[in-house]
C-alpha cells in the first residue's frame, strides 16, 4: 500500500468515526484545511517533474475527492441524527391538559377588583377620580369638615395620631375618605362630580374591622343638586355593582357632623343558609351613610352655600366586597394566602366593564 492510500484509509475511517458534527469538521480541517494532510501533499505538486505530477497529481485529486465525499456522506448521516434526537426530546404530548399562560395564572385581589368595578360604574356616570393623601391634617380630616375642636365625634373615630409637632399640631392617619372632598372642593371650582377611593385608618380589629381598611367617597357639588339625585345615583351604583335588575333601598335619617340632613342607605335582601341575596327578601343591610353637604363645609373649603349645594357619600369598601363575594372575616383580606387568593381572586385579564359584565 503506498503512503497515499494509507493516509486515505486513515482519514476515512477517522470520517466514520467522528460522532458528530464538529469531530467531522476537525477531520475535515486536518485533511482537507490549508495546512492538512492531503492539502500538504498537494502543495508538494509544484516541486516535481511534469510526469510525475502527472501520475501523483490524479491520484492525490482522486484521494481528495473520495474523502470530500465521504465527508459529505458522514455530514448527512450525522445531521439527521443530530435532528432525530432533537426531535426525540422535543416532542409535544397534545394530549397534556392546557397550562395557564403567565400572565393569567395570578389573582386580582378581590379588593382591587371592587375597586375596579366601583370605578367603572361612577365612571360610566361621569363622575372623575379624585385621590389624596394617607397621612392627613387634623384640619383636613376633622375641622373643614365641621367637626369643632372637642366634639364627640371626633372621639368615635378612633384615630391614629402622630406625635405632636413643636406648635402642638398633630398629623394623623386619615380615617375616612372625606378630606378629599376637602381637597378636591378647595382645588376646583364647581360644577364638581368626583369619587374618592382610597385607604382609610381607625384603631379597631375583630371579624368586620380591620385597622387599615378601604372606603370610596362621593361628591357632587352644582347649583341645582338634591337629595333625588342622590338616590337616583346610588340607588343605579347598587343595581350596577349587585348585578342586579331591581333593588329596594331605603333612607334612614341619620348624623354626620358633615352633612345636614344625614342619611343612611340600607338595601334589602334575603339571608338564606348563610348566604345573602340582593334585589329581594324582607331584610335590609345598611351600606353606606349620606346627606346635604353642610353649608359650613361649603363655607370651609371656599364655596359659596348661597349659590351652590351638594351631596356626598361615603362607602366601605371591604364591605360591599364581602357582601357581593361571600367572605366572611375581613382579617383574610390582608393575611396574603395564597390558598385564599386563588379562591377569591380574579383573573389578571378579565378586567370589570359595564358591557361585558363586572364580576364575570
Ligand atoms: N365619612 C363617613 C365615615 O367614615 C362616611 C360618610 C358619611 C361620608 C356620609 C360622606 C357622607 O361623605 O356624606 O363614617
Amino acid at each position: 500500500m503506498t503512503d497515499l492510500s494509507t493516509l486515505e484509509q486513515t482519514i476515512l475511517g477517522q470520517i466514520a468515526g467522528a460522532g458528530d458534527e464538529t469531530a467531522l469538521e476537525a477531520v475535515r480541517v486536518a485533511a482537507l484545511g490549508k495546512k492538512g494532510s492531503i492539502s500538504a501533499l498537494l502543495a508538494m505538486l509544484g516541486k516535481m517533474s511534469p510526469e510525475e505530477r502527472k501520475t501523483q497529481g490524479a491520484a492525490i485529486n482522486l484521494a481528495k475527492d473520495r474523502v470530500t465525499q465521504a465527508l459529505a456522506a458522514r455530514r448527512e448521516i450525522l445531521k439527521s441524527a443530530a435532528l432525530d434526537a432533537r426531535l426525540a426530546t422535543e416532542t409535544i404530548d397534545v394530549t397534556l391538559p392546557v397550562r395557564e399562560a403567565p400572565a393569567e395564572a395570578g389573582r386580582i385581589h378581590p379588593l382591587s377588583q371592587v375597586f375596579e368595578e366601583v370605578n367603572t360604574i361612577f365612571a360610566d356616570m361621569g363622575f372623575s377620580i379624585a385621590e389624596g393623601p394617607d397621612i392627613e391634617t387634623d384640619d383636613y380630616n376633622f375641622t373643614r369638615l365641621n367637626f369643632p375642636e372637642g366634639h364627640p365625634a371626633r372621639e368615635m373615630h378612633d384615630t391614629f395620631f402622630f406625635p405632636a409637632k413643636q406648635d402642638g399640631s398633630r398629623m394623623l392617619l386619615r380615617t375616612h375618605t372625606s378630606p378629599v372632598q376637602v381637597r378636591t372642593m378647595l382645588a376646583e371650582k364647581p360644577p364638581i362630580r368626583v369619587i374618592c377611593p382610597g385607604r382609610t385608618y381607625r384603631i379597631d380589629s375583630d371579624a368586620t374591622h380591620t385597622p387599615q381598611f378601604h372606603q370610596v367617597e362621593g361628591l357632587v357639588i352644582d347649583k341645582g343638586s338634591h337629595l333625588g339625585h342622590l338616590k337616583w345615583i346610588l340607588h343605579e351604583f347598587c343595581k350596577a355593582f349587585f348585578e342586579v335588575d331591581h333593588i329596594n333601598m331605603r333612607f334612614r335619617p341619620s348624623f354626620f357632623p358633615f352633612t345636614e340632613p344625614s342619611l343612611e342607605a340600607d338595601i334589602q335582601c334575603r339571608r338564606d343558609k348563610g348566604e345573602i341575596r340582593f334585589g329581594e327578601g324582607e331584610d335590609w343591610l345598611e351600606i353606606l351613610g349620606c346627606g346635604m353637604v353642610h353649608p359650613n363645609v361649603l363655607r370651609a373649603c371656599g364655596i359659596d352655600p348661597d349659590l351652590y349645594q351638594g351631596f356626598a357619600w361615603g362607602m366601605g369598601i371591604d364591605r360591599i366586597a364581602m357582601l357581593k363575594y361571600g367572605m366572611h372575616d375581613l382579617r383574610q383580606m390582608f393575611e396574603g394566602d395564597v390558598r385564599w387568593l386563588s379562591h377569591y381572586g380574579f383573573k389578571p385579564l378579565d378586567v370589570p366593564t359595564l358591557a361585558g359584565g363586572l364580576s364575570s
